[in-house]
């Protein structure tokens, strides 16, 4: 008996090892999109664009609140403003790399971000309305990536890790947000 005969009747999990080393052979251009990928690649991508835009407008939302922030309790939440805008950063980035290993295009135009984005770009007109527009971006933010989430499913399971713990580091910002409006002190 051959060894790779032996390996495939043995594994518990790999049904046919020889046919998905000829698979991963025949379609080595989709990289690393394989045949067992079985969710819609394009809608993936779209959805995947729309939150790319959330979080572009989002960094642009804190850095503006980061910016004027002013006023008794500016330097504490100036702070929360900037870790904030650097955590959406990073999850942008996130969202950006993995639209380019399934075989997208991460869309940086800015003419079509505000469009697209879920949240919105809000100023803010006191350093209170900042945090409470920040809030609400977090809240659309939360619900839009638990349905993303949800819709996703075990069909693309890397991609739905990637949008969990954006999802957690989302509620934690809600959270911050949340506590710094119930221990408001000043105008
Ligand atoms: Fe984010
Ligand atoms: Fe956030």
């Amino acid at each position: 008996m051959n060894t790779q005969q032996s390996s495939s009747n043995n594994s518990p999990f790999v049904s046919d090892l020889a046919a998905i080393r000829k698979r991963a052979r025949q379609h080595v251009d989709k990289g690393a999109i394989t045949d067992s990928y079985t969710a819609d690649r394009e809608t993936v991508i779209r959805l995947l664009n729309e939150a790319l835009a959330t979080e572009l407008v989002c960094v642009l939302r804190y850095k503006r609140h980061y910016f004027m922030a002013s006023g008794l309790m500016a330097d504490s939440i100036k702070a929360e403003f900037l870790q904030h805008a650097q955590e959406e950063q990073a999850h942008g980035d996130l969202i950006a790399e993995r639209i380019v290993q399934l075989r997208g295009e991460p869309d940086f135009n800015p003419e079509i971000l505000a469009g697209r984005a879920h949240a919105e770009y809000v100023e803010g007109s006191d350093l209170r309305d900042m945090v409470k527009e920040d809030l609400v971006a977090e809240r659309i933010a939360i619900d839009s990536y638990r349905e993303m989430i949800n819709y996703i499913g075990n069909k693309d399971t890397t991609t739905k890790r990637i949008l969990e713990s954006i999802l957690a580091q989302e509620e934690e910002h809600a959270d911050e947000l949340s506590d710094m409006l119930d221990g408001w002190i000043g105008s």
